[in-house]
């Protein structure tokens, strides 16, 4: 068992023969290294239920038992905290274990389960917004988190590849397009052909009419009509491609809004067979007024299917086919209705079986004016963001390392300007409002993804400094702990696995982002005030032993949250 583990039995068992029954023996970090390595809370609570004192309530648990060996002192301060101070060598031991573990200790705690995720899910047709590019750095930063944890995870890409946008497009593609045009087909162009027969539709009847007589067209099956729908889609997807593969993101489904097409008749039937869905005005609709929500259509006056509709035969798909344990959802903060809504909806109608829907919002990010906004404030091109990134870091990777070869500069730079936006996004809590700015994104210093890479980097070659002047491998030698610094390293370190576990039940990597950014500024305090391979011969190898292991932290916590880390920078 791990420290954690035993410091919890010690205590559990303290606090059944003191108040049996009661629970308690819960560990956390001590904020303030004065009162110890760890404390548990837990005697204050107890004590009021059962009309006790509580500071003599956490005496008491504390005088119980022997100490065990992994604790140096067990002490009880304030209104009843307790207060643990760990042996250095059972800290030394714990870290030497989770640095040799290839999980480095992350519990398996999804083993068996099945998880998927929807997230990315741009709409074909439309250049990405800034809510999908948030949704695909969080929602591929969640995922890979989920499968460290053990989740057999199915990312699915949702895309919105159906709907009535389609007859629009298919009309203005037919008439304001040259054969030239349709040849050098691009996102952007399709863009403009949807905006230009939009607003021909609102002025002209006429053109109305014609772009929902190729929407019904497309929905009949009509072949010409599908092969150039095919082919937004197959445009679409090879932009978004580059995009995902920039960013390191793979998903193991691709499953558009078409592919649920069939099913949408079936789940409107259902939802009439158990008296959930109701007509009102030609439409049919679920009234959820008495759970405080508001009126969802699932199908509208003409007979069409929506969003609605789709989300809820989706949800019975994927618990056929998978029987996840989780359904999480990533889009921006605007949707939290759609998804209370149908979530609501499946679960009346016992489509979840054994899944929990989540559904992770987040804000958007504001973008400072004229960076990279376009016209409605929230539209930019994914491309240029990645492209300006990776210029910018090229400036700071040429002024520092003028004399490195050239393909490593560029990689390097493509390195550092994706980390630097992925950091700057997966940093936050999801929920709070941020605003990007360059000057933060790229700091070299402070809370950053290039300041993360930059530690990781200084860390590879201080081990492999000792490989060259000691000949042996870090990663075998015996750790010991001498300064408070090296121990506060080392404390954190065991505090890996945990961070992970609750980045990954919250669907929060900013659990993780935060952890690592504190590892990254105990190490320097470590390192500022211990020289390594500069001291006597056991010390030095005792401290590359800590750098070891924090390296082997950092880097992997930097993988979950799909950060690149360059070997030197
Ligand atoms: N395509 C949608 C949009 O751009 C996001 C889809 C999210 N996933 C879902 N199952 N509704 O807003």
């Amino acid at each position: 068992m791990d420290c954690e583990g035993l410091a919890r039995a010690w205590l559990g068992a303290a606090f059944e023969a003191v108040a049996p029954g009661c629970g308690g023996g819960k560990v956390v970090p001590s904020k303030d290294a004065r009162f110890g390595d760890w404390q548990c809370n837990d005697a204050m609570g107890i004590a009021k239920r059962l009309g006790r004192n509580p500071r003599e309530l956490a005496q008491a648990v504390v005088g119980a038992l022997p100490l065990p060996e992994i604790l140096e002192k067990a002490e009880v301060a304030g209104p009843g905290f307790i207060n643990l101070t760990l042996s250095g060598k059972a800290v030394a031991a714990g870290v030497e274990a989770l640095a040799g573990d290839a999980a480095l200790g992350v519990p398996q705690v999804g083993a068996g389960e099945r998880v998927v995720i929807d997230y990315s899910s741009p709409n074909v047709a439309k250049p990405m917004h800034i809510g999908h590019i948030r949704s695909t750095v969080i929602g591929n930063a969640i995922d890979r988190i989920l499968r460290a944890l053990g989740y057999a995870v199915v990312a699915d890409n949702h895309v919105g590849d159906w709907g009535t946008q389609f007859g629009i497009l298919l009309e203005g593609y037919r008439a304001f397009l040259t054969d030239a045009e349709r040849e050098a087909l691009t996102v952007d162009l399709l863009e403009k052909v949807y905006v230009k027969s939009y607003n021909r539709t609102k002025e002209d009847p006429a053109w109305l009419e014609r772009c929902r007589e190729a929407l019904v067209r497309l929905q009949a099956g009509d072949e010409a009509c599908l092969a150039v729908w095919r082919r937004f889609i197959e445009i679409s997807m090879r932009e978004f491609g580059r995009v995902y593969d920039r960013l390191g993101v793979r998903f193991d489904l691709c499953r558009g809004e078409s592919y649920y097409q069939p099913m949408l008749g079936p789940t409107v039937e259902l939802l009439k067979e158990r008296g959930l869905a109701t007509q009102s005005e030609g439409a049919w609709i679920v009234d959820m007024k008495d759970e405080g929500l508001e009126v969802a259509i699932v199908r509208k006056r003409d007979g069409g299917f929506n969003y609605t509709t789709t989300d809820i035969a989706t949800v019975r798909s994927r618990v056929e086919e998978f029987d996840p344990a989780r359904i999480i959802y990533v889009t921006d903060e605007r949707q939290q209705l759609h998804f209370r809504q149908f979530f609501r909806i499946c679960e009346r109608l016992g489509l979840c079986g054994k899944a929990r829907l989540q559904h992770v919002w987040f804000g958007l990010m504001r973008l400072p004016e004229g960076t990279f906004s376009t016209r409605q404030g929230n539209v930019i091109k994914l491309e240029t963001l990645l492209d300006e990134a990776a210029a910018r870091a090229r400036k700071i990777v040429d002024e520092s390392h003028p004399d490195w070869p050239e393909a490593e500069r560029a990689a390097l730079a493509e390195a550092i300007g994706i980390g630097a936006i992925k950091y700057a996004d997966l940093s936050h809590d999801p929920t709070t409002m941020i605003v990007f700015t360059w000057d933060k994104a790229l700091a070299l210093e402070g809370n950053s993804g290039p300041y993360l890479q930059y530690a990781n980097a200084r860390l590879n070659s201080l081990l492999e400094k000792y490989r060259a002047a000691v000949g042996r491998e870090p990663a075998e030698q015996p750790l010991a702990l001498g300064t408070p610094a090296e121990k506060a390293l080392a404390l954190h370190l065991l505090q890996y696995p945990n961070a992970v576990a609750r980045a990954g039940e919250l669907c929060k990597p900013s659990v993780l982002a935060d952890y690592l950014y504190q590892l990254s500024q105990l190490y320097s305090s470590f390192y500022q005030g211990s020289p390594v391979l500069k001291a006597e011969p056991a010390v030095r190898d005792a401290r590359i032993r800590l750098c070891d292991a924090t390296s082997k932290v950092l880097r992997g916590g930097l993988a979950l949250l799909g950060i690149p880390t360059p070997e030197r920078l």
